[in-house]
């Protein structure tokens, strides 16, 4: 794994924008972009927006999968993740609404509604890069601890604790769905690089248990130690539960960035 520690949050999103840029550029065009949800992204997306405004990014023959739903939340709900990628995604980065895909949690038969995301990946050749946050019991994705370090496009019951973390976006807690269907673990190993971001002392512990913790379904994201292109970038609150910090700064500082290879 390749971990950049960054000043601030904003350096995260630069940081992880210039690797995927890069990703595009090897791949062309026609890149498939794996899109994540929720806070830890939003630095990035604005500034992909950036690159993309300035003209030096073209996102408008890229497809993108997202990573999850929930399950019952109409797509057009605030909250649905649906809702989210339109929003923070699609428009500002110009990307064409139709080759954008998200997990459908009010398909009546959800089992063959994960059956046909895999499908989908599948048939768009894969994802390119796929970006990450990580929950603070150290899940990606939504595969929450217990999870199958190899597992597919599912069903999965929420975490009490994951509800609680996203109860910010609801009302109320009771608000906040059970259910969701997610990309597994295993699927997500198969993008043939990875970039996970996180920001703030509320990650610290999650970032340094997938980082530098054993490979175990107690902290899913841990798998990502197995991929061969990982990059995590994480601001200096995320990254101070890190006991090789130095040697990370020393990494990076010894060599530029090196783009992550897709080939
Ligand atoms: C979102 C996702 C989750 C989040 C994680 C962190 O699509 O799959 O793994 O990345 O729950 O959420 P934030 O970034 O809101 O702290």
């Amino acid at each position: 794994m390749e971990v950049v520690i960054c000043d601030d949050d904003r350096e995260v999103g630069h940081v992880a924008a210039a690797q995927i840029a890069h990703v595009v550029e090897d791949r062309g065009p026609s890149v498939v972009l794996g899109v994540a949800t929720g806070s830890s992204p939003m630095s990035t997306y604005a500034a992909l927006a950036e690159l993309v405004d300035a003209g030096r990014l073209d996102l408008s023959h890229a497809q993108a999968f997202a990573l999850d739903e929930y399950v019952g939340l109409p797509k057009g709900h605030p909250q649905s993740y649906h809702s989210f990628i339109q929003r923070h995604v699609v428009g500002p980065l110009h990307l064409n609404p139709h080759r954008v895909h998200v997990p459908d949690g009010t398909a009546s038969d959800l089992e063959q509604a994960c059956i046909d995301y895999e499908l989908a990946m599948a048939a768009a050749g894969g994802v390119d890069v796929q970006i990450l946050g990580v929950g603070s019991n150290g899940h990606i994705g939504f595969n929450e601890p217990s999870s199958s370090l190899s597992s597919r496009t599912r069903l999965k019951t929420l975490t009490r604790r994951t509800r609680e973390d996203n109860q910010r976006f609801f009302p109320t807690l009771d608000a906040v769905p059970t259910h969701c269907l997610t990309q597994g673990l295993g699927t997500i190993l198969d993008a043939r690089s990875v970039v996970l971001v996180a920001s703030g002392e509320h990650k610290a512990d999650a970032v340094a248990a997938i980082v530098e913790g054993p490979v175990t379904a107690r902290r899913p994201g841990s798998v990502l130690q197995f991929h061969r292109f990982a990059t995590i970038v994480v601001d200096e609150a995320a990254a101070s539960k890190l006991e090789l910090a130095d040697y990370y700064r020393q990494v990076s500082e010894a060599k530029p960035l090196v783009p992550t290879s897709t080939s």
